[in-house]
C-alpha cells in the first residue's frame, strides 16, 4: 500500500456514516472506524463499509494481557480490515501475541500499528499519573522501536515526528499521522498541526483527516484537495 489519505469517520451511527460515504460517487476513500462507531454498530458496520469497496483502518487500540489480545485479534482478522492497532504500552509480549492472533492460516494479515503515548498525554501527566520520568519524545521513540522489534508495521504519530521515526525504525516502518489541517482551515482542538503537503514532505505514509473533510461544506472536494496535496 502506498501513500493514502484516511478519512476519520467519527460518526455515532450507521446512518450518519453511510450518508457521508454516499457523497463519494467516484473514488472510494480509505476510512478509519473508531471506537464510537464500532461500539454503536458492531462488526456489521465494518463488513458493510468493506462491501462498499472501502479500505478500512479499524482503530480500536487494544490493550490487555497477551492471551486476550491474541484472541481478540484473531476475531478481528476475520473482518478483513486493512489496518488495525493496539497500545505499545501493552509490552512487546502483547504486541507479538497480537501479531500471531492477527495472522490468518494462509499467512496474510491486516497491517498492525502501535499507538505510543497518546497526544492527550503530556510530560506532566506522564510523570505524575504514569510515573514515567523520561522525556516524552524519548518515550515515544522507545515505544516505536519496541513496536518495530516486535514485528509491527508502524506507529501512529504526529506528522512532526514522522521523519525521526523513519530514521530510528527504518524507512519502511509506517507512520500514520493525524493532526492534519489545510493552511486556510480551522485548527479546532488539535495543537500541533501540519498541512497535507507538509506531511508529504516530511515523509508521513498515511494521513488521518477527520473534520477538515467531514465538516467541510463540500466533503468530496476537501478529500480531493487532501489527495492532491498529499498523494500526487
Ligand atoms: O477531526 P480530526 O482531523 O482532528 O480527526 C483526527 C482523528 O485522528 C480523530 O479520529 C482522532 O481521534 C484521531 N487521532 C488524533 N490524534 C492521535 C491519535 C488519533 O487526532 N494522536
Amino acid at each position: 500500500m502506498g501513500k493514502d489519505v484516511i478519512i476519520a469517520c467519527d460518526f455515532a451511527s450507521r446512518e450518519a456514516t453511510l450518508n457521508f460515504l454516499d457523497k463519494f460517487t467516484g473514488r472510494k476513500p480509505f476510512v478509519k472506524i473508531g471506537m464510537e462507531l464500532y461500539y454503536a454498530e458492531g462488526p456489521a458496520i465494518v463488513r458493510e463499509i468493506k462491501a462498499r469497496g472501502h479500505k478500512i483502518f479499524l482503530d480500536l487500540k487494544l490493550h490487555d494481557i497477551p492471551n486476550t489480545v491474541k484472541k481478540a485479534m484473531n476475531v478481528l482478522s476475520n473482518l478483513d480490515v486493512d489496518i488495525t492497532n493496539l497500545h505499545a504500552a501493552g509490552t512487546k509480549n502483547m504486541m507479538k501475541a497480537a501479531l500471531e492472533g492477527l495472522t490468518r492460516e494462509d499467512g496474510t494479515r491486516p497491517l498492525l500499528i502501535a499507538v505510543t503515548q497518546l497526544t492527550s498525554t503530556d510530560q506532566e501527566s506522564m510523570e505524575n499519573d504514569l510515573m514515567i520520568k523520561a522525556p516524552i519524545d524519548e518515550v515515544v521513540m522507545h515505544y516505536a522501536q519496541c513496536a518495530a522489534e516486535s514485528g509491527l508495521d508502524g506507529i501512529v504519530c504526529s506528522p512532526l515526528e514522522a521523519g525521526k521515526v523513519h530514521d530510528r525504525c527504518g524507512k519502511n516502518f509506517l507512520t500514520i499521522t493525524p493532526g492534519v489541517r489545510f493552511a486556510d482551515g480551522d485548527v479546532g482542538d488539535q495543537k500541533r498541526v501540519m498541512t497535507p503537503a507538509a506531511a508529504k514532505e516530511i515523509g508521513s505514509d498515511y494521513i488521518v483527516v477527520g473534520r477538515p473533510i467531514t465538516a467541510a461544506a463540500d466533503p468530496v472536494a476537501a478529500y480531493e484537495r487532501c489527495v492532491a496535496e498529499f498523494c500526487d
